[in-house]
């Protein structure tokens, strides 16, 4: 099996930013793990199923192991339809986080993740690629940053989008969403024991990139 870079982290760390162009200038490719959550929890939202539901969790579930999802160039599709803006609101970020919980969802998401990896390697970004998608990756890395400064790098994303963000609502949603991710029973956020560990509250990307393709060189 061709080699794997697994780069794990709280919300709004720089993982996908610092994966992206990882992956770019290794000449690998790239798995935005998130994305794929993301893309169900938009599916649900049309359909208009709620989780706390037992018979639409059921249908959510099927839906995880079937999901018509690609990746084009820039673009996520859904059956077809793009959703690459629809998959990026803070609402389908809740949603996805809600059905990130549920282990029979993570499961049917397993295979279409593992697919990505292709040669000549993969960097992949998440929450659990170490230590449950591709615990044999030749290098594991858990990317963190102060809340404060993960609050401020998200309003920043928002701002370029051309929307309104309110530093206050970001920062207690993104605490909400680190315990939420932390203190679930399946894949909890935490570096697992063979990650190194990358606090980047005070480095530039290019600074994370280069540290993270040293590591990958050694
Ligand atoms: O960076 P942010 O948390 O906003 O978004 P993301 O990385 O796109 O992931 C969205 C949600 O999916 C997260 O809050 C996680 O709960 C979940 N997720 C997961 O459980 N496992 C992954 N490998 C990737 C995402």
């Amino acid at each position: 099996d061709c080699p794997v870079i697994a780069i794990d982290g709280p919300t709004a760390s720089g993982k996908g930013t610092v994966a992206a162009l990882v992956a770019a200038n290794l000449g690998y490719q790239y798995l935005d793990s998130g994305a794929i959550y993301r893309v169900l929890a938009v599916a649900v939202a049309k359909l208009g199923l709620n989780p706390e539901i037992p018979a639409n969790l059921l249908q959510i579930i099927a839906m995880a192991a079937n999901l018509p999802v690609q990746f084009q160039a820039d673009q996520v599709l859904l059956g077809g339809e793009d959703v690459s803006d629809a998959i990026r609101t803070e609402v389908a970020g809740v949603m996805a986080s809600r059905l990130a919980v549920v282990p029979e969802v993570r499961n049917g998401l397993l295979q279409r993740q593992r697919d990505f990896r292709q040669m000549p390697g993969l960097v992949a970004d998440g929450r659990d690629m170490g230590s449950v998608v591709f615990p044999d990756s030749v290098l594991k890395v858990f990317l963190t940053a102060s809340a404060q400064v993960r609050a401020e790098r998200r309003v920043k994303q928002i701002e370029a989008r051309g929307q309104k963000a309110d530093f206050q609502i970001i920062y207690n949603d993104l605490v909400a969403r680190d315990k939420r991710d932390s203190e679930r029973a399946v894949a909890p956020l935490k570096p697992c024991d063979d990650a190194l560990v990358l606090d980047c509250s005070n480095m530039p990307i290019d600074q994370v990139v280069a540290t993270i393709q040293n590591w990958a060189r050694e």
